[in-house]
């Protein structure tokens, strides 16, 4: 199978093909994800929350992203795998943004990098398409600073804000990002930056005018379900798959019917 490329990303928003991106933390996952076509699988530091059970996606270290990162590098023949750069490694200047990508690049094999900002890290997103990584933009709700704003709301509901993201697009295709994020936004900003700027924009809970769509996988599946914005939408429920198997395991031990003769030696 052909690999995806940021080219070919580039290729189907040409061709209007809508492009399928999901998050991906671990080798067995990754490989179903893979193997069931997904386009683009992102190493998110929501791994934070939805791995390590934390609050927010602060606290995810740099070498927590490269650990993730590896294990879905091993598991994917086709999908392009892009790594979340975590808060505090990429913010500071950048060289300090660099050899962190570098580091992502080099110890996971990844295929890029996202970094969340807009004009502030424009300059740090340049260096680093520099030196031959691709980045992948994000604006939007970027919950690196959640305690910036304050709550997950919807973000660029008001005029001043909707132009400035609009603005930060643009610095951003022109810094070299080869896709963008939107998160939480109104569709119909959302649908106007996908117009206005020629690199893909993938949208999260940004409506359906964007070039692709992601979700955080462990809510599409219905692997978590105390997490219930309106952009969820739960393609299964392995919550109740997976408690009811268990429960029939927990039975079967119980009752002594498993093992039986066959599955002993
Ligand atoms: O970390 C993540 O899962 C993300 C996506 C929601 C875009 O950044
Ligand atoms: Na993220």
């Amino acid at each position: 199978v052909p690999r995806v490329t940021t080219k070919t990303l580039q290729e189907m928003k040409s061709a209007d093909i809508p492009i399928a991106m999901l998050t991906a933390y671990d080798f067995t996952s990754a490989r179903l994800l893979d193997q069931a076509g997904v386009d683009v699988l992102l190493v998110g530091d929501s791994a934070s929350n939805v791995m390590a059970g934390n609050e927010t996606t602060l606290p995810m270290t740099l070498d927590h992203m490269i650990y993730h990162a590896q294990c879905v590098v091993n598991a994917i023949e086709r999908a392009l795998v892009v790594v979340d750069l975590p808060f505090g490694t990429y913010q500071g200047n950048s060289r300090e943004a660099l050899v962190s990508a570098i580091r992502v690049m080099k110890e996971a094999g990844a295929h890029g990098v996202k970094l969340e900002g807009g004009h502030v890290i424009a300059d740090t997103i340049e260096r680093i398409v520099t030196a031959g990584i691709p980045v992948m933009g994000h604006l939007g709700l970027t919950p690196q600073s959640i305690y910036n704003f304050g709550s997950y709301k919807v973000r660029a509901q008001e005029e001043e804000e909707a132009e400035q993201l609009l603005a930060d697009a643009k610095r951003l295709e022109e810094a070299g990002c080869f896709a963008l994020v939107l998160e939480k936004i109104p569709a119909g900003l959302a649908t106007k930056v996908t117009e206005s700027i020629d690199i893909p924009v993938i949208g999260i809970g940004a409506g359906s005018g964007t070039d692709g769509q992601v979700l955080v996988m462990h809510d599409a599946l219905g692997l978590t379900t105390d997490f219930n914005p309106r952009f969820v939408r739960r393609y299964a429920r392995l919550d109740e798959e997976i408690k009811g198997a268990v429960g029939r395991y927990i039975e079967d031990v119980r009752s002594r019917d498993f093992p039986s003769e066959d599955e002993s030696y």
